[in-house]
């Protein structure tokens, strides 16, 4: 039986390990309560940080504060991307300064990929920004274009060693290299005096980047700056059971502007936490905490009641995979649809603040 439930402070034992094995801290209920209320925290998406007390302070004494990311513009944004989106209008509602990195530079070297074909990709990511609500006025750049990130990431190699970027990426080619140094000019861009620098700085993002955030704060803490913080999400499972949902696996991945049609396709044929029969299923129930179906739920729905109930009914067998699909299918269709929506009247919006970034230098 699943021990696992979204709503109570106790998370899948594999992120327990995770959050122990990178010392990073749980979000207590203290702060939770701090913190506008949002799916993300109620659901423990967000689950983890380093240093939030410091933003929750700064933003207490009314003093002003930055939200940064950074997104790799190598194909659309999915219900993965969406997590970081969210997280950041979260910070972005508690007043902070919105600073969004378009990582061309990284996506050159780590992707193999132009930075024409970013800047084409970046104005569908911007688009679905925008429709999430991310406000026009937010500070977007290019890594390429951008002078002063650029810059920091040259002068800040000055405290680096070769053992600091491999324990970020391992082995690698120079590239990978350059692309830490420059996300280290990204995160601290904000502390700079021209942004009204040095102040707190937090950066949400996945797991996985926790290691570029410690070696920002490792600098940062030798440059005099404040030392960002940061909060970490669960990543969304890929629809075929695999562990996160990624750009290179299309049919375990939906897309926020593929078409409605083929996304609720994708969610019938998606792996599932049930059991092999329909007989052991109503005996023993199945388990949602392997199930991408309820990942879906989880992410996006917006009724806590729909997702408790779904809980219920399927650790308790009283609701077999097919009908569960049916309904997340439709589910995930609404949403596409209303997001949609949003993006058409986004899009000229996003073209202007591409065009005007991509001037910010020759
Ligand atoms: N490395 C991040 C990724 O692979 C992207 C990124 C670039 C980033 N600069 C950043 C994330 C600054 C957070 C902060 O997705
Ligand atoms: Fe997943 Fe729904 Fe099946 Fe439960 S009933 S395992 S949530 S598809």
């Amino acid at each position: 039986m699943p021990c696992f439930d979204p709503f109570k402070p106790t998370l899948p034992q594999d992120y327990e390990r995770l959050a122990e094995n990178f010392g990073i801290e749980r979000i207590t209920e203290d702060m939770r309560k701090k913190l506008p209320d949002s799916y993300l925290f109620r659901r423990n998406i967000v689950f983890a940080h380093r240093d939030l007390g410091r933003i929750l302070s700064v933003r207490e004494q009314g003093k002003p504060f930055a939200v940064m990311t950074g997104i790799k513009p190598s194909n659309e944004f999915h219900v993965g991307s969406k997590l970081v989106a969210d997280q950041m209008k979260v910070f972005q509602d508690m007043g902070a300064d919105v600073f969004f990195a378009v990582a061309d530079i990284e996506t050159y070297h780590v992707k193999r990929q132009s930075l024409e074909r970013s800047r084409e990709v970046a104005l569908d990511n911007i688009t679905d920004l925008l429709a999430l609500g991310i406000k026009e006025d937010a500070y977007f750049y290019f890594q390429s274009s951008q002078p002063k990130v650029k810059l920091l990431g040259h002068l800040y190699a000055r405290d680096v060693t070769n053992n600091m970027l491999r324990a970020v990426y391992g082995e690698q080619q120079i590239g990978y290299y350059v692309s830490a140094l420059v996300q280290v000019g990204d995160i601290l861009l904000p502390e700079e005096p021209e942004f009204g620098g040095p102040k707190p700085v937090v950066v949400p993002v996945g797991l996985d980047q926790d290691p570029h955030i410690r070696l920002t704060r490792d600098i940062a803490g030798k440059h005099g700056l404040v030392v960002p913080s940061s909060t970490y999400n669960r990543f969304m499972r890929s629809l075929t059971g695999s562990d996160k949902m990624s750009k290179s696996e299309p049919a375990g991945m939906i897309s926020l502007s593929e078409s409605p049609e083929s996304a609720g396709k994708k969610v019938m044929r998606a792996f599932t936490g049930g059991k092999p029969t329909v007989a052991e299923q109503k005996k023993e129930g199945a388990d949602p905490q392997i199930c991408p179906v309820y990942d879906l739920l989880l992410y996006l729905e917006q009724d806590d009641n729909v997702v408790k109930r779904r809980f219920e009914e399927c650790v308790s067998g009283k609701i077999m995979c097919g009908e569960c699909k049916k309904d997340v299918a439709e589910r995930v269709k609404k949403f596409l649809e209303a997001h949609q929506e949003k993006r058409d009247k986004k899009r000229d919006v996003a073209k202007q603040i591409v065009e005007k970034v991509s001037k910010d230098c020759p």
